[in-house]
């Protein structure tokens, strides 16, 4: 398996996770010296100082005092050429494959009393370029904010005012609660927010590891009398295809349309459950950032194309702050849609 994707030019992250792998090496060196200048055993600690990690630990190898056995070193190396990852990709990438089963699930065995009909209706009939999911999301929060949207908004009001329709959304509004908490637990059952938005971030990146399950049914579709070049490039095209998102078309439709909801139920709910609501918005909406600027989608601010490695970090603070201040998050929501739907000049021209 080339490191390299040799299509997207992406780089797969996640063999080696800071919990799984760094922890336990880092644990038998934690000491108060160490501690004053910070705490080698707390993963935001050592992500922040990664570089001066590498430096220390891998190139110059005097810390720890006496330097780690090579095999340890080339550990350091990989996590911190991965991003610092808290988790093992794979751990990272099991919260989509979930996210992506339960939504085919729900989509095809509930069909037809699910709401999904009614909705792809309601949507396939303003489908401006066939992006369904980010249309869907971005035109319900558009139509908060202009006086033009006032008739797309009754029109979706209605159809929320239906009962079934919202009964099935409430239920999967708590099936993606349920399955982002499951997968990134935080202390007291609450929501690890910061490993969550770091999975995410890798999803928008497309670095996370293969899907052996999309790998092998592109590969089991070769034909038999395929020659042995045209296998060669189904079988590349096959390992590119396995790295990118796991969830497409209906489910990552299904996906988005809780996250709009969400926005919905933001308005009328001051609970606990609200807090969760808030932090996936807030992944959602920088985590879209990332993936506008990594996959060069454009349509979002130009700042934050200039330099995207900046972007990157902006964007994990972003995340906590816009997950404590619910107006903030709903502004630049609703900035960002605006901006998706500025027209493009066009390239050719
Ligand atoms: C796996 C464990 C460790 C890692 C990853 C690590 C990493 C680092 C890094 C990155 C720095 C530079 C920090 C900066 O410039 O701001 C540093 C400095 C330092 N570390 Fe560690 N360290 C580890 C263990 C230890 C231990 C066990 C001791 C205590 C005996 C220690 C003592 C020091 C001291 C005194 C400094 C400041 C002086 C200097 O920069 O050389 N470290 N360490």
């Amino acid at each position: 398996m080339p490191e390299y994707c040799p299509i997207t030019g992406t780089h797969i992250t996640g063999r080696v996770g800071f919990t799984e792998d760094i922890l336990p090496i880092f644990r038998s060196f934690d000491c108060p010296v160490m501690r004053n200048i910070f705490d080698v055993t707390d993963w935001e600690s050592c992500r922040q100082r990664a570089s001066q990690i590498k430096q220390r630990v891998v190139d110059r190898g005097d810390m720890p005092p006496g330097g780690l056995p090579q095999q340890q070193r080339a550990l350091v190396a990989e996590w911190v050429k991965d991003g610092a990852p808290k988790y093992r990709g794979n751990k990272y990438s099991a919260y989509f494959l979930e996210v992506d089963s339960y939504t085919e699930y729900f989509s095809y065995y509930n069909a037809p009393e699910n709401y999904m009909p009614t909705v792809l209706e309601y949507f396939d009939n303003k489908m401006e370029d066939g992006a369904k999911t980010i249309n869907a999301w971005w035109r319900w929060v558009l139509s908060k904010g202009l006086p033009e949207e006032t008739q797309e908004r009754a029109v979706l009001d209605g159809f929320l005012a239906n009962q079934q329709v919202r009964d099935a959304i409430l239920r999967v509004q708590s099936l993606m609660q349920r399955l982002i908490v499951g997968h990134f637990p935080g202390p007291a059952g609450g929501l690890d927010f910061v490993a969550f938005y770091d999975a995410t971030e890798c999803f928008a990146r497309d670095i996370l590891p293969p899907d052996e399950d999309r790998r092998s049914r592109v590969r089991n579709s070769i034909p038999a009398g395929a020659s042995a070049e045209q296998r060669q490039e189904l079988e590349t095209y096959a390992d590119c295809y396995a790295r990118y998102h796991r969830m497409d078309s209906e489910p990552m439709w299904f996906n988005w349309a809780a996250h709009a909801d969400l926005a919905l139920m933001l308005e009328t709910d001051a609970d606990d459950a609200n807090r969760t609501k808030q932090a996936q918005m807030a992944v959602a909406v920088c985590g879209s950032v990332v993936d506008f600027v990594f996959r060069q989608r454009g349509r979002t601010r130009d700042a934050y194309t200039v330099n995207p490695g900046r972007t990157l970090l902006s964007m994990r603070s972003a995340a906590k702050r816009h997950r404590d201040n619910l107006p903030a998050l709903r502004q630049e929501l609703y900035e960002l849609v605006q901006l998706y739907r500025t027209p493009q000049p066009n390239p050719i021209a």
